[in-house]
């Protein structure tokens, strides 16, 4: 039985006195759910220590929005994965899809941050997903597993048993426009599938056991019908996570 989990991406949101606010609000939303859904909170990265300090021993999980592929050195600007846990992260997303279209993140750079990620104890959240160029020229599967096996060959299939997918369809991201419920699971279990026929002979097929989740425009109204679905372990939230009320709400439907 795969443990549901919600993650609360804020992007690149927030300040010392609205992360209190929501904080504040959010957590006495969130804690009755903590035993039944693993729950994380991805701030911007100058805010990690305050948002740690604020989930305190709430069970609510800190997490990174990206991490560097390299362990430490002269890579301006970086953020390391070490860097990361020893600031209390228990997760970091790789590959979010404005990693990969804005800043020029391809396949093989988040493979390398996937791997620094899983070297120093987080549990990685590899994002994938289709533009809507990719979905109308019938190029997801393609697109996807071209982004899956990027991670195989640089980690090995058996090390992302315990590591997470995030479909994010590129075209459902901020726009409202939520997968339906048909696309969702057809590109969840496109990832299974892809998964275990990727297993060599001998290995243990991990397809069954990963978590697959989906994110894009989850809201209050969609969340219930979404998460009820055999093959969504879960969701990523943007926007949604910022507003207490709407997250905590989420929450409640897994
Ligand atoms: O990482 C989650 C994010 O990409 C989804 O954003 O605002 O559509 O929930 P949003």
């Amino acid at each position: 039985m795969r443990k549901p989990i919600l993650i609360g991406n804020w992007k690149m949101n927030g300040s010392l006195q609205a992360n209190q606010a929501l904080m504040v609000r959010v957590l006495p939303r969130l804690r009755m759910f903590r035993k039944s859904v693993d729950l994380v909170v991805c701030p911007p990265h100058p805010y990690l220590f305050q948002v740690r300090d604020l989930l305190g021993y709430t069970g609510i999980m800190l997490g990174a929005q990206n991490a560097s592929g390299f362990v430490s050195g002269a890579y301006t600007g970086e953020v390391s994965a070490t860097m990361l846990q020893e600031m209390g992260c228990r997760y970091a997303l790789v590959g979010h899809s404005e990693r990969r279209l804005l800043f020029g993140e391809g396949n093989q750079e988040v493979a390398a941050r996937y791997r620094s990620v899983l070297q120093s104890g987080l549990t990685p959240v590899l994002c994938v997903g289709e533009t809507l160029e990719d979905r109308e020229s019938g190029r997801t599967g393609l697109i996807i597993e071209q982004q899956l096996q990027a991670v195989i060959d640089e980690v090995g299939l058996a090390a992302m048993a315990n590591g997470i997918v995030a479909y994010e369809p590129v075209w459902a991201i901020g726009t409202g426009k939520t997968a339906t419920p048909e696309q969702v699971s057809e590109v969840h279990q496109q990832i299974r599938q892809f998964l275990a026929k990727s297993a060599p002979e001998s290995a243990d097929d991990i397809s069954e056991e990963l978590r697959v989740i989906y994110g894009g425009s989850v809201k209050v109204a969609n969340a219930y019908e979404l998460f009820s679905l055999a093959d969504v372990d879960g969701g990523l939230i943007g926007g949604a996570s910022l507003h207490a009320d709407e997250f905590g709400t989420i929450a409640g439907a897994l």
